[in-house]
């Protein structure tokens, strides 16, 4: 078959089109810009989380005088651990994953509210003040049960938090 210079033209360039298409998308999807959520950090395994030094046991942990650090994990249909207890008048970051699928986590009548995406890690830091209790609630779709979704943030005073609100051995 006789193929027109003319032809051949438009064919090479509908196939570099095509690769344009092909390597854009590729670039998207792996390229920077997407770690948006993971804010950094390194990815994780959602399904080796039980094994993960930082998510297998959910918790608090102090990392300063008055800093603190929360690894949270959200699962259908909850958040690990469950009251997170933090102390008042401190600087806490919390660490959240997630098990299975995509979830939100937002502290809720505050500005700390986060994607919870499998795989990543996502990273919000907070600074608490006089005790209070905060409901923590889901904001993405997530399954049947993803409307009753939700945890409780505690801050409580610090005797109550060296006390062993923690839930931890109170270190
Ligand atoms: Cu988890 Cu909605």
């Amino acid at each position: 078959m006789h193929i027109h210079a003319y032809e051949k033209v438009w064919l090479a360039a509908s196939v570099l089109l095509i690769l344009f298409l092909l390597g854009s998308v590729t670039y998207g999807a792996v390229g920077p810009g997407i770690a948006m959520v993971s804010d950094g950090e390194s990815a994780i395994d959602p399904g080796g989380i039980d094994e993960d030094e930082r998510f297998s046991e959910p918790r608090v942990e102090q990392v300063g005088e008055t800093e603190y650090e929360a690894y949270v994990v959200a699962r259908q249909f909850g958040f690990q651990p469950d009251p997170i207890v933090v102390p008042a008048n401190s600087t806490v970051t919390f660490y959240v994953t997630s098990a299975d699928v995509i979830h939100g986590f937002e502290v809720a009548g505050t500005n700390a509210n986060t994607m919870v995406v499998p795989g990543e890690v996502a990273e919000i830091t907070v600074e608490t003040d006089a005790p209070a209790e905060y409901g923590i609630v889901c904001n993405e779709y997530c399954g049947a049960a993803h409307h009753g979704m939700e945890g409780k943030l505690e801050v409580v005073s610090q005797s109550e938090f060296d006390g062993g609100r923690n839930g931890g051995d109170g270190e």
